[in-house]
């Protein structure tokens, strides 16, 4: 019997693609493992009225680990929209199945490396090596929100709020709130996990990325408990920014940071900010971690318009079947993967469409795994 048992799930359009291209490395890589593939996305959905299948859950629940390709998950022209409607008058309603995964699965950290490989045209600023830790299932994202405001929740509001006296003339239809839920078990465990990467890579610092100063519950909470932890890693830095000014340093000056962790949304945008610094969809990839199951990903979608035509960077997935190597701690073959990415980049013969070059999906892998 194999090692591991990795659930393969390719999804929809150029997830398909680029799940080809990571499954050249790995076999090339050799790593001693069973793939099942599953049902995910779209396209299941429109045959069977569930994006995310029962029997593709049993799998995952049956497996080590994920690679998942990419799902379309809001119609984009108007034949899908056509489509969507007459489904949802079916009583089908769509989901995201990666949220739901999240949730399933309780994968909390969501972790996103972005890294300026040498050589890479598309690199905005050289140097920067940075690992995001965002927190992936509290905060803005809870999904708890209103509109219309509720009388009871508007009373209690104006009952425990004194600021919410500045609304006390608005309608209720004419209000919408969201809220963003912070938790000590939340944030406790994705700022020691976020440390304890720190320690394990050696790295040098940890910043955490919030906004006490205005969000003063939520981020003060998040604060206290960053400190208390941070004591217990004396080795490793510690630092505070708040979100808006991070946003500027990592223009500025992106190689002042390590390790950086925040709550759901400004994890979200900051880390998409730095994966541009750094070239880009095509070199994103990302991990969905708990403590009993890691799904990994490339941050793009599924973007139809290349569907099908070997076109599409497969890097991002590449580096994402990295994460998956080094969550099953096989920290020899991460480093290959991750050394012959990085030797394709800087060579410069063998390139996508996006770096400049006409090389098809496929031929970019296979550049990878001979460098293995
Ligand atoms: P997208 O990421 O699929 O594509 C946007 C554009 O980025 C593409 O048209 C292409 O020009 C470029 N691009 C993306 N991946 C690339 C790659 N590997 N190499 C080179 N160029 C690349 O985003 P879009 O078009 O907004 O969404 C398409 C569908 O994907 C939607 O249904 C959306 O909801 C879904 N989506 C799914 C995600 C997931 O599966 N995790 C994440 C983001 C979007
Ligand atoms: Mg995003």
């Amino acid at each position: 019997m194999a090692k591991y048992k990795i659930a393969v799930l390719p999804g929809d359009g150029i997830g398909k693609d680029v799940m080809d291209a990571a499954m050249i490395v790995l076999d090339k890589l050799g790593l001693d493992a069973e793939y099942k593939y599953g049902d995910v996305g779209w396209e299941f959905w429109k045959k069977e009225g569930n994006p995310l299948p029962d029997r593709t859950i049993e799998l995952l629940k049956s497996a080590d680990a994920c690679l998942f390709g990419a799902i379309t998950s809001k119609p984009k022209d108007d034949a899908q929209k056509e489509l969507a409607k007459e489904l949802q008058g079916k009583g089908y309603t769509y989901y995201s199945p990666i949220v739901r995964l999240r949730q399933l699965f309780d994968l909390y950290i969501n972790l996103r490396p972005a890294k300026a490989y040498e050589g890479n045209p598309l690199v905005i600023k050289g140097g920067i090596d940075l690992v995001m830790f965002r927190e992936n299932t509290e905060g803005m994202y809870a999904g708890v929100e209103f509109y219309p405001l509720p009388d009871d929740i508007r009373e209690a509001f104006l009952r425990h709020s004194k600021n919410m006296q500045a609304f006390r003339d608005v309608p209720n239809d004419e209000i919408a709130v969201s809220t963003r839920i912070t938790t000590k078990k939340g944030m406790t465990r994705i700022i020691r996990a976020a440390f304890e990467y720190a320690k394990k890579h050696n790295r040098r610092k940890v910043t955490l990325v919030e906004k006490p100063n205005v969000l003063r519950e939520t981020g003060g909470l998040t604060v206290k408990i960053a400190r208390e932890i941070a004591k217990e890693y004396p080795e490793i830095e510690y630092e505070e920014a708040n979100v808006d000014a991070m946003a500027m340093w990592l223009v500025k000056k992106p190689t002042e940071y390590d390790v950086l962790v925040a709550e759901n949304l400004f994890g979200d945008i900051i880390s998409d900010l730095a994966s541009q610094l750094v070239g880009g969809l095509g070199f994103a990839a990302s991990g969905n971690i708990g403590d009993n199951f890691g799904l990994f990903e490339p941050t793009h979608g599924s973007a139809p318009k290349y569907a099908g035509q070997y076109k599409v960077n497969p890097i991002a997935m590449i580096l994402a079947v990295k994460l998956m190597l080094q969550y099953l701690s096989e920290h020899d073959m991460a480093e290959r993967v991750e050394k012959a990415v990085s030797e394709v980049i800087k060579e410069g013969k063998v390139r996508t469409y996006d770096m400049g070059g006409n090389a098809s999906t496929l031929d970019v892998a296979r550049a990878i795994a001979e460098r293995l």
